[in-house]
């Protein structure tokens, strides 16, 4: 009984190498076994076809039609048995019909303790500029589910960082991106064991 997450990642793909490299754990309950991304030059798919895992390059240069886009995407993700999708660093919507039949089973990866911080826009650093701008003295990643609003979905797990008082926005980053690479796998793999019980 196999647990298949599906990665959609638009750059370096950091959250999706550790996510394979947790899949490969003989104590893991999942595996990665389709990478999608809408970035051609994206480390997220050098890193899947390194790893020989199933790829797709889907983006408005490939379907400039948004609804064929997003049909596309869940015939890939049927087409290929996935249980869950997971977007880590996916800087694109997903479609209506993706969501909708796969409500329930698409989580996000977001580098803030949401609700604080999170929304249209907010993403990357200029999560970390505002956290700090906020003046917070924690912050940290959360994992939760994915609705059609950005970071709306309710929260599955949190993991906090204290900010430092001579933070800048890229050591906060990395502090968080540590974080994330530890909570993103922890939470796939309890939402795996729930799914095989
Ligand atoms: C992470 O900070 C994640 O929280 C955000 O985008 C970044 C992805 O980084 N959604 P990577 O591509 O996984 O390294």
């Amino acid at each position: 009984m196999s647990f298949d997450v599906a990665v959609l990642a638009s750059h370096t793909g950091t959250n999706l190498r550790a996510l394979t490299a947790a899949g490969r754990r003989p104590t893991s309950a999942f595996g990665v076994t389709l990478v999608i991304s809408n970035n051609s030059g994206s480390g997220a798919l050098a890193h899947a076809r390194a790893q020989g895992i199933p790829c797709l390059h889907l983006s408005g240069r490939t379907h400039p039609d948004s609804d064929v886009l997003d049909r596309t995407m869940l015939a890939a993700l049927r087409e290929h048995g996935i249980d869950l999708v997971v977007t880590a660093g996916y800087m694109k919507k997903l479609g209506p019909a993706v969501l909708d039949a796969y409500a329930g089973r698409i989580v996000n990866v977001h580098p803030a303790l949401l609700p604080r911080h999170g929304g249209p826009g907010m993403y990357g650093i200029r999560v970390h500029e505002a956290v700090l701008a906020s003046g917070d003295t924690v912050s940290g990643a959360t994992v939760h589910h994915v609705t059609a609003q950005y970071d709306e979905g309710p929260a599955i797990a949190q993991q906090q960082v204290p900010v430092l008082p001579d933070d800048t926005p890229e050591t906060l980053a990395a502090r968080v991106l540590r974080v994330e690479h530890r909570l993103l796998p922890d939470t796939v793999q309890a939402l795996a064991r729930a799914h095989a019980n």
